[in-house]
């Protein structure tokens, strides 16, 4: 077990088992939002346990929803949230400032929800959400009639909405959290809002809000919602979160032997591409869709190392592909290579996760090249292992993680708590999957 700041890493020879992963980050901050906007009460099941889905609670509680925890039957987890919904537009004006932590999508979205309630809100978060682009959702909400204020164009944003009007708005980058920030202002109007996308990026809020009773139309990268119609509550289940497990997948492709089976995980063909990515790498990736619900396709994934080939991203790769770079960075360190360009938004994640992945890769002994909007990295060199910060970023600290397990030496990564943001006791799993060995 980790201490609660340094996790202590061990080379493992490989990583074996079935596992499920903590529900999808993505999916349940919608269908929180969605459940506070519904008519009656939705009982969202495996809603992810991460403290940035806990920070969307926290907000909507603000906001006059009441939401009770209750404790999975199986497991005994306090996994799934009932939701009294308080119906569309009437959420009430919250008393103090918001509070969305370190959650990106806790903002963004909530900015689209609040942009359409007639009164003021301010949300705020950490140090690092308060260095992120906001303009990017000020822009569009402040067309759309919205009153924003903000410093810089970063949080504390301090909303003042309604009396909106519907938009047609082209995004300036592929963003699901522009999109939606968009699209769930829109819900709350009459009339046809339409978000066009550069490239396709997570389809999450399309799909829920159908789920939810609401009328949405998808035309490639042409989205319209036509709103200002009730939505209804909904009965409904989190899929595993694919970005979770993508830590997993990739310390199966890397170690030699290894044997991982991840089951109801979402595969959603929007979130899939990294199972491409590493079957391209020389992975064995077996794939089977159970079953759909919400619209959510979901089934298992079984990864088996079968060698490393090297890897070539172009800009167009990576929209499907952003949060998942960072375990992939960690995949080439270990053995196998990869060139990146075209990811300039890695800059302004929860961390600039272009410098500080390079960073901590080079600390336990990696080749890492940085450019302006990706890096190169020869894994031809055996990482030694060592000490890396995971710079407050979690998908950087359990990436640094997965890069240990083939170092020769044992690694330290500090900071290592911040796993919480997504995935409590991803340690916990990394000891039972290495433990054969
Ligand atoms: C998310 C969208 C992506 C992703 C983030 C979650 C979402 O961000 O990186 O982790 O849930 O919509 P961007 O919209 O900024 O690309």
């Amino acid at each position: 077990m980790p201490s609660a700041l340094e996790a202590h890493i061990v080379p493992a020879r490989r990583l074996s088992g079935r596992l499920r992963v903590p529900g999808d980050k993505s999916i349940s901050h919608r269908y929180a939002l969605l459940s506070a906007l519904a008519e009656g009460t939705s009982r969202i099941t495996n809603y992810s346990p991460g403290a940035d889905c806990a920070a969307t609670l926290e907000c909507l509680r603000a906001l006059g929803v009441t939401i009770l925890r209750e404790s999975d039957p199986v497991t005994g987890r306090l996994s799934t949230i009932v939701v009294h919904g308080r119906g569309l537009g009437r959420l009430a004006a919250p008393s103090a400032t918001l509070n969305a932590q370190n959650s990106g999508t806790t903002t963004r979205l909530l900015a689209g929800i609040l942009a359409a309630h007639p009164f003021t809100t301010t949300i705020t978060g950490d140090a690092s959400l308060c260095r992120r682009p906001m303009k990017r959702v000020i822009d569009p909400l402040t067309r759309m009639g919205a009153r924003i204020e903000a410093d810089n164009g970063c949080a504390p944003l301090t909303i003042t909405g309604g009396g909106l009007h519907p938009i047609e708005y082209t995004t300036p980058v592929p963003s699901a959290q522009i999109k939606s920030a968009v699209l769930l202002a829109g819900l709350h109007l009459d009339g046809r809002t339409t978000v066009h996308e550069p490239a396709p990026t997570r389809d999450h809020t399309e799909l829920a809000v159908v789920a939810f009773g609401g009328h949405v139309e998808c035309a490639g990268t042409t989205i319209h919602v036509h709103g200002g119609r009730p939505l209804r509550a909904v009965d409904a289940q989190v899929p595993g979160d694919v970005s979770s497990a993508t830590f997993w997948a990739v310390a199966a492709a890397a170690l030699p032997g290894s044997d991982v089976t991840i089951e109801d995980l979402g595969l959603n063909p929007s979130r899939t591409a990294l199972f491409d990515v590493l079957a391209r790498a020389g992975a064995q990736v077996d794939r089977i869709i159970d079953v759909s619900t919400q619209g959510e396709p979901r089934g298992s994934v079984r990864i088996r190392h079968a060698g490393l080939r090297p890897l070539v991203l172009t800009p167009a790769d990576i929209p499907a592909l952003i949060d998942e770079l960072p375990a992939l960075a960690a995949l080439a360190a270990s053995g196998g290579e990869l060139h990146v360009t075209g990811a300039g938004e890695l800059r302004v994640k929860e961390s600039d996760r272009i410098t500080a992945l390079a960073t901590g890769l080079r600390a336990l002994g990696a080749d890492v090249d940085e450019f302006p909007d990706g890096f190169h990295i020869r894994g031809d060199r055996r990482l030694t292992g060592g000490h890396a910060d995971a710079a407050h970023d979690h998908r950087l600290a359990m990436a640094f993680a997965i890069a240990g397990l083939s170092a020769s030496g044992s690694t330290t990564v500090s900071g290592a708590d911040v796993v919480d943001v997504s995935y409590p006791g991803f340690f916990d799993i990394l000891a039972t999957l290495t433990r054969a060995d």
